[in-house]
C-alpha cells in the first residue's frame, strides 16, 4: 500500500507562539506530500511498496542503485516527519534539555544506540534508524521548518522549539527501544 501522510496529532496553531500555523501549514501539507507522493512514485511496482517505511530504511543497501536515493531523501523525509509531529505538542516543554546542532539542511536526533543515548546529526533526511539506532526525538533543521517565523535565526527557533517537545512521546519510545 501507498505510503500517505498521517493525520497532525494537533491543530495547525497548536504550537504557537513557538512555531506558527503558516509554517505548520505550509510544512505538513506541502512538504511532507511531496516526500510521501515522490516516495511512492519512486516505490510503485516494485516488491518495496508494501513495505512499512521503517524497513525500508534499514535496508537501504538492499535498495537497487537507482532507486536508492531518491528512496533514502524521500521514503526518508516521510518517516522523520512523522516522527517529528509526533514529538510535539501545545503541552510540550519542560525538562529534559540537550544540546542538538546540526549545520546544513538535516535533522538532529536523539537515538538510543548500543552502548546507550547518543545525540547525532543526519545531513539531508537521512535517518539514523539505517544505522541502526532508534530515533527517539528529532528536530527538523532544515529552512523550511523555521524561515517563515524565524528568517535565519535557527537557534531561536531551536530554543523556542524546546517549549514544543512532548517527552512522553520520547520515553515511549525509549521504552520500545528496550
Ligand atoms: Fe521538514
Amino acid at each position: 500500500m501507498a505510503y500517505s501522510v498521517p493525520p497532525l496529532p494537533y491543530p495547525y496553531d497548536a504550537l504557537e507562539p513557538h512555531i506558527d500555523k503558516a509554517t505548520m501549514e505550509f510544512h505538513y501539507d506541502k512538504h511532507h506530500q511531496a516526500y510521501v507522493d515522490k516516495a511512492n512514485a519512486a516505490l510503485e511496482g516494485t516488491e518495496w511498496a508494501d513495505m512499512p517505511v521503517e524497513e525500508v530504511l534499514k535496508n537501504l543497501d538492499s535498495l537497487p542503485a537507482d532507486k536508492k536515493m531518491a528512496v533514502k531523501n524521500n521514503a526518508g523525509g516521510h518517516y522523520n516527519h512523522s516522527l517529528f509531529w509526533e514529538s510535539m505538542s501545545g503541552d510540550g516543554g519542560g525538562a529534559p534539555e540537550g544540546e542538538l546542532n546540526q549545520f546544513g539542511s538535516g535533522w538532529s536526533w536523539l537515538v538510543r544506540d548500543g552502548s546507550g543515548l547518543a545525540v547525532v546529526g543526519s545531513a539531508n533526511q537521512d535517518n539514523p534508524v539505517s544505522q541502526g539506532s532508534v530515533p527517539l526525538l528529532g528536530v527538523d533543521v532544515w529552512e523550511h521548518a523555521y524561515y517563515l517565523k524565524y528568517q535565519n535565526r535557527r537557534p531561536d527557533y531551536i530554543d523556542a522549539w524546546w517549549n514544543v517537545v512532548l517527552w512522553s512521546k520520547v520515553a515511549e519510545r525509549f521504552a520500545a527501544a528496550g
